[in-house]
């Protein structure tokens, strides 16, 4: 297994391993190593179908169900398209069901809106446009080292409120009581130590409310300033898709977001699997 790194500890480009659908348990042990070094794999050349990538993504961890928003709601899938599931369609741009793509577009990470975090989401690229639709990834990581000692240890007793209706009311989604109900808000420690390495993390990106305890314009100014020193260039990259590309990433430790493409020009299909943090830690 051959891994370049993308930027200084964060991504890396993996290479040499055969497809990851065949890896013994030996091989799978260095490529979860890698993952926690790295918090974002780049696997180029790894076509699969559904029921390989869950097989593969099983070696994580347990797998969260989509929520019932996403269009394969329900199942171990969040499908990222602009393809009608039933019709194989390209789904009109002003189709509500597109909205949910919009918010993609905001940096987050996956599922930090629910009460048991995800460990990893595992990205597969079924079908890609011609251009754009590329997905940028944010290290949180190389934010908390950037801090001062002082502050690393005020943030460190810090919780943060994370909310799905909060972040997406921003993009224009309007929730029944029920949904509210079905999704309340949740909170988990600003600060994360990844087990193996013990190198620390912020839980910051679009679901991220307010600090627990807090005024909540104080909170969003630490949110915000938070979010723009994880996204600074230097810390981010951007990775433009191939068909059969596969990207791991750590909903620990990246941000990660959606950019553009002409929907109605091409046709992108992306197929995600997310990894629940529950028996992992
Ligand atoms: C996701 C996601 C971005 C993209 O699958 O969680 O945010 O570029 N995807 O499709
Ligand atoms: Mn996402």
């Amino acid at each position: 297994m051959h891994c370049e790194p993308i930027k200084s500890q964060f991504g890396a480009r993996v290479t040499g391993l055969g497809p990851v659908i065949d890896l013994t348990e030996a091989e799978f042990l260095e490529l979860r190593h890698a993952f926690e070094l790295y918090s974002v794999l780049v696997l180029p050349d790894q076509p699969m179908d559904d029921n390989q990538q869950i097989a593969f993504s099983e070696r994580f961890g347990p797998l969260e169900r989509t929520i019932s928003s996403n269009p394969a709601g329900g199942t171990a899938f969040a499908r990222q398209s602009n393809i009608d599931i039933k019709t194989g369609q390209a789904i009109p741009p002003d189709d509500h069901r597109m909205m949910y793509q919009k918010a993609n577009m905001l940096w987050h990470a996956d599922s930090t809106f629910k009460a048991t975090q995800s460990l990893c989401s595992i990205l597969s690229a079924r079908e890609v446009p011609e251009e754009g639709g590329a997905t940028e990834f944010a290290s949180t990581c190389s934010v908390y080292e950037r801090l001062s000692k002082s502050e690393q240890a005020e943030l460190g007793h810090l919780e943060v409120k994370h909310d799905i209706i909060y972040s997406r009311q921003i993009v224009g989604f309007e929730f029944t009581q029920k949904q509210r109900e079905e999704m309340p808000p949740v909170r988990h420690p600003l600060v994360q130590t990844n087990p193996v390495t013990g190198r620390k993390s912020l839980l910051i990106g679009a679901h991220a409310k307010c600090i627990v305890g807090w005024p909540f314009e104080k909170g969003r100014a630490l949110l915000d300033r938070l979010e723009s020193m994880a996204i600074e260039p230097d810390n981010t990259f951007s990775h433009s898709w191939k068909t059969g590309d596969l990207i791991v990433w750590d909903n620990r430790s990246a941000l990660h977001r959606a950019t553009p493409y002409d929907t109605v020009k091409y046709r992108r299909l992306m197929q995600r699997t997310t990894v629940s943090l529950a028996v992992n830690s």
